[in-house]
């Protein structure tokens, strides 16, 4: 039995499969997001560990955990968790999805060796700049900053001890040579930091430690169970659907929205807003655009509304023309294709007749046109797609995957497994610690449905993307 542990931003999920890779439970702790002021997005590390043992006392009363032979873990990326000498947690982390850097990154992005090492532009969600910032507002802390780790990579240390990275994360810190797949000490002393702030990186296949005795103890499982390397919550929920070589995509309908596309060869394209990361398997690497607000957009008007997502979305019926009300989901600044730390959400064009369904609708129309910007952003680097798998909460959506089947007139897949993402990924790359298997072993998906563009609503959703594009313009300026 092999076990996924996913920290996402708004739960922990932990799966487990068997070595058929079926799914023999799951369960899901929940996580609050702190934003403290406009633009931050923090978390307490400490509230990750009290999720973990939850999802591990959860899924010990499901299962007999005594044949655990491997663990996998994804995570969302980006987060700084900054550490003192003796591994205690000086500041709430701060989250990918915070944009209080947008300078420091901007100032980070004038020294032509970042995007040159990285092949990324430093986007004020990623590390490094986060790093800057605290050496500037929080320098008292900054000095006894004696490691930073990504948010799985905190997880890990709790569970084995040790301080390690893996590749797919990494890359998206501002600090690796995302070519050579190590930390590039040049960016790193460009933040006053060095490889001793720095964990150790494996693959994430790759073993990076085995679970510590006492955890292993308290929740039944074998001495010396392997922990993988794991991946960034993308590049996992890849492995788990089969994305894994060049052609393979998927979009992710999480907090976050992702198009993710693999590929066989580093080729970055900084300038475009796309970014380039290694991926968690050895010797490939992958490209996605990526947008703050997916599932988030909808539950921030979920609440508002005072309904669950769920029956907003569930009462829509059949795929309309998009209406005169427009969505921006820029609610906490974007990435791709804008690197905009600034803009902030719109819902334009407003009339009597903007009632709630019609206000749901445009929700879901403006996540679809931000992932069609991003479609186009990895058209431009010469990254081809012709068809998605579906994944993240938003996915139980069919009005919102047919939009995006339509918007970018490509067919949608739904998987049969359910929202597994990450955690099944990561389920996935402990099984390949543990026993040696490769990406063999990472097969796409049984799919449940295919979601087919709607022919006669193309065109429609084709203007209407135009009139969004326009109105990002256009809110910029005021
Ligand atoms: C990717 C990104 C998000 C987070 C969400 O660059 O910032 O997808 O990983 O968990």
């Amino acid at each position: 039995m092999y076990l996924g542990l996913d920290l996402g931003t708004s739960g922990l999920k932990g799966i487990l499969l068997d070595d058929d890779q079926r799914v023999v439970a799951e369960t899901t702790a929940p996580l609050t997001n702190e934003r403290p002021h406009d633009g931050w997005s923090e978390q307490a590390p400490e509230s990750w560990i009290a999720a973990a043992e939850a999802v591990f006392a959860e899924l010990g009363a499901k299962a007999d955990l005594s044949g655990l032979k491997g663990i996998g873990l994804s995570g969302q990326m980006h987060g700084a968790t900054l550490l003192d000498s003796a591994d205690k947690v000086l500041r709430p982390c701060i989250l990918w999805n915070d944009t209080r850097s947008a300078e420091e990154a901007a100032e980070l992005d004038g020294n032509p060796a970042f995007r040159k090492l990285t092949g990324n532009i430093v986007f004020p969600g990623f590390t490094a700049p986060k790093l800057a910032w605290v050496k500037r507002h929080e320098p008292e802390i900054f000095e006894k900053v004696a490691k930073v780790l990504l948010p799985k990579d905190y997880l890990r240390l709790w569970l084995t001890g040790e301080y390690v990275g893996e590749m797919s994360d990494a890359a998206g810190t501002a600090w690796l040579n995302v070519e050579t797949r190590d930390w590039a000490d040049e960016l790193l002393a460009a933040t006053d930091l060095s490889r001793a702030h720095m964990p150790r990186l494996v693959e994430g296949s790759e073993v990076s430690g085995t679970l510590r005795g006492e955890l292993a103890a308290k929740y039944g499982i074998p001495a010396g169970v392997v922990v993988a390397g794991g991946g960034g919550d993308n590049a996992a929920s890849a492995v788990g659907m089969g994305v894994v070589k060049a052609g393979q995509a998927f979009v992710s309908l999480g907090t976050s929205g992702v198009l993710f596309a693999a590929s066989d060869a580093y080729q970055p394209d900084a300038a475009s807003a796309v970014h380039t990361f290694a991926h968690a398997l050895p010797g490939t690497w992958h490209q996605m655009g990526v947008i703050l607000a997916a599932a988030d957009a909808l539950n921030w008007f979920a609440g508002i509304a005072g309904a669950p997502a769920s029956e907003l979305t569930g009462s829509l019926g059949d795929l309309k023309a998009p209406g005169r009300t427009l969505f921006l989901p820029y609610l906490g600044g974007e990435r791709t294709p804008h690197n905009d730390a600034k803009v902030r959400g719109a819902f334009l064009g407003l009339d009597h007749g903007a009632d709630r369904a019609a206000l749901t609708r445009a929700v879901l129309e403006g996540v679809t046109f931000a992932l069609a910007d991003c479609a186009e952003a990895l058209q431009g680097t010469g990254t081809s797609i012709d068809r998605l798998i579906a994944v993240g909460g938003g996915s139980r959506s069919d009005y919102w995957l047919k939009a995006i089947a339509t918007a970018l007139d490509m067919p949608v897949e739904l998987p049969e497994a359910g929202d597994f993402g990450g955690a099944y990924g990561a389920a996935r790359l402990g099984l390949m610690a543990a026993t040696g298997a490769g990406t063999e072993i990472a097969t796409p998906p049984a799919i449940a449905r295919t979601i087919e563009p709607e022919a006669g609503l193309t065109q429609a959703f084709k203007d209407t993307h135009d009139r969004y594009r326009a109105a990002y313009g256009a809110i910029r300026s005021v």
